[in-house]
């Protein structure tokens, strides 16, 4: 049998999960909690602990492995003092080789990064700031529970671009409820004039134990019609390429060599480290969850275990089936040299029938070098990958 990429291969980026929140947005079911300074305090504490207990269990107590990316996300890292972000910073730089071409994000709500806090994550090596936006209308931010204005988005920018960040994200969302074609045109066209250089667009999703959710079984989430918000992806697409930011993934767009490198790095199926409570992990072949309760989480880490709630080995299969539907996101689709790099078989030889016919029915197209799904059916990629998973 075949290993699974994530056994033959090092993980070469981190992700670090800060789960505090000022307060819970209305349809985030992310992990994350509205705490105190105690609670963060002790968190960093654990976080400290399990980030050496990964190190030491993949690496080997003396290892001192390089990092291409690293990734806080949240709940909100910015809600981190900066000697609680020093302390975190301080583990990661003791126990990895971090460098000038490490790739570091910070996920920052609008409003919650202040200066002194962005010259502080400049001043540790962070290189990335993404700012979770969602949309430029007041009514509709106040709708969807956010705390920050439209102007605090372009404040927050400014401030990152005169720190010295030079790669600036944007997370916007689409199909809010009563939004219309207007405000998306607006909000997008707003968040270029920052002056970032990449842009995150998701289409909203109801999550259960959301107040969403609860209001939509009720029937008073007025969501915009299927088909308005397939015009909206669609405007955001038009636009954001006709000035120079290309798709490159189904949900991402960047200007030239500003592709998140931390993200590429999952839907290229590499195996990657992840500490925090909730955080989930691919590492030596298993898909891992950590504990989402932070008494959970601390007590396996006083322990002195690691706070794995869930683990799963990944078969060869499996895997084969990941790399296909992880890489169909990607705008390039999956390499067929990447493929046979990490599963050592050719990507014809496992999938050769269901490719072609897929390919006959021009729902992916196919060349010497990849496979991809093209432009026009980017909106059905769901229903695309389903055709992969559980084929083998
Ligand atoms: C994990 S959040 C953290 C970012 C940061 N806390 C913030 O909200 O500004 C990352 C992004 O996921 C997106 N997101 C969260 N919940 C979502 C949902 N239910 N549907 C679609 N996008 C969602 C939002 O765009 C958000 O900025
Ligand atoms: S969207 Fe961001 S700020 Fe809002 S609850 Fe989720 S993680 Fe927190």
């Amino acid at each position: 049998m075949t290993d699974s990429p994530s056994s033959t291969f090092p993980a070469q980026a981190l992700y670090v999960h800060i789960p505090f929140c000022s307060s819970k947005c209305f349809y985030c079911d992310f992990n994350s909690y509205v705490s105190s300074e105690g609670v963060r305090i002790a968190y960093v504490e654990s976080l400290k602990q399990e980030l050496a207990m990964v190190h030491d269990e993949y690496f080997g107590v003396s290892a001192r492995p390089e990092l291409q990316s690293i990734f806080f996300g949240g709940g909100t890292p910015t809600l981190l003092s900066i000697s609680e972000f020093d302390h975190i910073a301080k583990q990661i730089h003791a126990l990895f080789d971090v460098n000038g071409d490490t790739e570091w994000t910070v996920e920052a709500n609008p409003g919650s990064a202040d200066r002194e806090k962005l010259s502080a994550l400049h001043a540790v090596g962070v290189n990335r700031i993404s700012f979770g936006a969602q949309t430029f209308n007041e009514t509709l931010l106040q709708v969807i529970g956010r705390l920050h204005d439209a102007s605090d988005v372009e404040n927050s920018v400014r401030y990152a671009l005169q720190t010295g960040f030079k790669r600036i994200n944007i997370d916007l969302m689409l199909g809010l409820p009563d939004q219309t074609i207007e405000d998306v045109k607006e909000s997008v066209a707003r968040a270029l004039q920052t002056g970032i250089s990449h842009v995150s667009a998701y289409g909203l999703k109801v999550e259960e134990n959301t107040p969403f959710y609860k209001w939509q079984q009720e029937g008073l989430l007025h969501l915009p019609h299927e088909n308005v918000e397939v015009e909206m992806y669609e405007f955001v697409r038009t636009y954001l390429n006709e000035r120079g930011f290309a798709q490159y993934e189904i949900s991402n767009f960047s200007l030239p060599g500003e592709e998140a490198r931390h993200n590429l790095n999952y839907w290229d199926n590499f195996p990657y480290l992840a500490v925090g409570a909730g955080a989930h992990g691919y590492m030596g072949g298993v898909r891992y969850e950590n504990e989402r309760s932070l008494a959970k989480y601390h007590e396996r880490v006083a322990l002195g275990t690691r706070p794995v709630a869930q683990a799963h080995v990944v078969s060869a299969n499996e895997a084969m089936e990941d790399t296909m539907m992880l890489g169909l996101r990607l705008k390039s689709g999956v390499s067929k040299r990447h493929f046979a790099r990490l599963h050592g078989r050719e990507v014809d030889e496992v999938f050769g029938i269901l490719i072609e016919q897929l390919q006959q029915r021009r729902l992916i197209e196919v060349d010497d070098e990849s496979i991809w799904i093209p432009s026009q059916y980017v909106e059905v990629a769901n229903e695309i990958f389903a055709r992969f998973v559980g084929y083998l």
